[in-house]
């Protein structure tokens, strides 16, 4: 079933019902699809809970305001080569000062994150984040952390990109762009009732006319707007604050050098 309504998609959110399609859960530890079983992001019920609660655990330690000042220098520091910024930010208040290292492991092991395409290097890159985590305690809230953020903070960066003018204002500018044209295109759950698989189209419900006036329209007055971009109900993003953070202190370096300075 294809949801293309807001309401719609709002009610299948918050339907305990409605679960996330399931992960293998028989996977050699180390590899992605090992991963996949160990996160939030996959789970449900009582497991799903807890395992949510030590990533916002961890994510309460980050200061969103202190991210952005960070993302800020570190892109004027690159002379505005921004694509690693969000994840070595990040990186760096989680406490991993090998940049590199983190940087390629995590791109490696993103990739097939959502999907489940695991190959060689991404359970490579697993094992490796693994070991770089596992100094200070379970390194699993860390790396869930860590690959949730990494392509959906860098699309929200590359579309904003896309409709930026010369001194738009960057926080109205990440709203409207996280409205019209979502990082990730749509929201995948499975009926535990019905076995049915149902896919929330985001960018549809996003676009809905009975939610939003002129919804094809790129508008930067329209002040907040109920997309769900951040998901809803159940199990919305739990970083929604410092996804916004990071990438406007990108946006800012990119396109306000000077003020930034
Ligand atoms: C600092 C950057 C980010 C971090 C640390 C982060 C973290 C997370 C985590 C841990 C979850 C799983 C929550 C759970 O299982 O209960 C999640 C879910 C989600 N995130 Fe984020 N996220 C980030 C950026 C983004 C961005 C930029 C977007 C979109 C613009 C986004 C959209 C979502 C959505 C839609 C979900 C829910 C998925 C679902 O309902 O199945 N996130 N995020």
């Amino acid at each position: 079933m294809l949801i293309t309504r807001h309401a719609e998609a709002v009610a299948v959110l918050s339907d305990t019902r409605y679960v996330p399609p399931p992960v293998r859960q028989d996977a050699p530890a180390g590899t992605l699809s090992w991963l996949r079983a160990q996160v939030s992001r996959f789970s449900t019920g009582e497991v799903h809970a807890e395992r949510r609660r030590l990533v916002t655990e961890r994510l309460a330690t980050l200061d969103p305001a202190a991210l952005r000042q960070a993302a800020t220098a570190a892109t004027l520091e690159r002379g505005g080569d921004w694509p690693d910024v969000p994840t070595a930010v990040l990186g760096a208040a989680l406490g991993i000062t090998d940049e590199k290292r983190l940087v390629g492991a995590v791109a490696a092991a993103a990739a097939g994150y959502l999907s489940g395409e695991a190959g060689p290097e991404a359970d490579a890159a697993v094992a490796d984040l693994v070991e770089l985590l596992s100094g200070e305690g379970d390194p699993i809230p860390r790396i869930t952390i860590l690959l949730q953020a990494h392509a959906a903070t860098a699309g929200l960066i590359a579309n904003a990109l896309t409709h930026a003018e010369p001194g738009d204002d960057i926080d109205g500018l990440l709203r409207e762009t996280l409205r019209h044209d979502p990082p990730l295109k749509a929201s995948r759950r499975l009926d535990r009732q019905t076995g049915d698989e149902v896919t929330i189209d985001l960018v549809a419900a996003n676009r809905d006319p009975a939610v939003f006036a002129e919804p094809e329209r790129f508008d930067l007055t329209r002040g907040p707007a109920p997309h769900l971009t951040f998901g809803s109900g159940v199990r919305p993003c739990p970083a929604s604050a410092h996804a916004l953070a990071l990438a406007a202190g990108v946006l800012e370096a990119v396109l306000r050098p000077e003020d930034a300075r």
